[in-house]
């Protein structure tokens, strides 16, 4: 369950404060899939950023299961975020010097996890990218490095998935294949995902649907997925 009360983010811009978020409230139940969408520039990101534990508001908090993010220190907040969170952005992130094998292992790696190395094997297998473990991300496509970044995602089995435009960068066939193994992963690991889109394909997936504006909650609608 994500608990968020209040949530508020004014930064600096032009030499006065602008406002982001403008008091944002939002429970997200577990295993929910929800969709963000809004016009650019609507906060979408920035809330993001927020859950993910990358940014601190600059009021109101967000709770993950009753811990509160927004009260923990750097430490506790890292740890958090490898222990829960997975994190997919538009721009894959893969680490560039680590291969495909390499990067998806990295979230189990960090725990010390001994299984590290069979559990990548068995993702990039599920991922349908076995034979390219040792490709290093330059030399994969866009898809196939969105593909590496969410099996990365999910290694860890976080409890809460967040992605940003995951299939912003794609074509319409490469977006089709990352939009089914995120729900399929979804679907199978049980885990909560919000997910923020401009892509009306991947929406109509989502069982609720939050409309941002201006920093605002402007509708939000509880669906039947297709
Ligand atoms: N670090 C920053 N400093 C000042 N303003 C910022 C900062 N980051 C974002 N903004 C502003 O906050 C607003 C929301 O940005 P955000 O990136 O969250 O929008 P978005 O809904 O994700 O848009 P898009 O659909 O284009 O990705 C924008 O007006 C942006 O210019
Ligand atoms: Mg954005």
């Amino acid at each position: 369950m994500i608990h968020v009360s209040n949530l508020t983010m004014r930064l600096p811009s032009g030499g006065r404060m602008v406002t982001i978020l403008d008091g944002i409230n939002l429970d997200v139940p577990e295993k929910q899939f929800l969709a963000v969408v809004g016009p650019s520039g609507s906060g979408k990101t920035t809330l993001l950023g927020l859950l993910a534990g990358l940014d601190r508001p600059t009021a109101g908090s967000i709770r993950f299961n009753g811990t509160s993010l927004t009260d923990l220190g750097e430490d506790e907040l890292a740890r958090l975020r490898r222990e829960k969170i997975g994190v997919i952005f538009q721009s894959f992130h893969l680490i560039p010097t680590l291969t495909a094998f390499e990067n998806v292992k990295v979230p189990l790696e960090l725990r010390g996890d001994p299984d590290a190395d069979r559990e990548a094997l068995r993702l990039l297998d599920e991922i349908g990218l076995a034979d390219r473990k040792d490709h290093y991300p330059v030399q994969l496509s866009g898809g196939e490095q969105q593909r590496v970044a969410i099996a990365r995602a999910f290694i860890g089995r976080p409890e809460f998935l967040l992605a940003d435009e995951p299939t912003g960068n794609l074509d319409s066939a490469n977006g089709q294949r990352v939009i089914d193994l995120l729900l399929r992963l979804h679907r199978d690991r049980g885990s909560t995902l919000i997910l923020v889109t401009h892509d009306p394909s991947l929406a109509v997936h989502a069982e609720r649907i939050v409309s941002l504006r201006d920093g605002r909650i402007v509708q939000d609608e509880e669906r039947a997925p297709e």
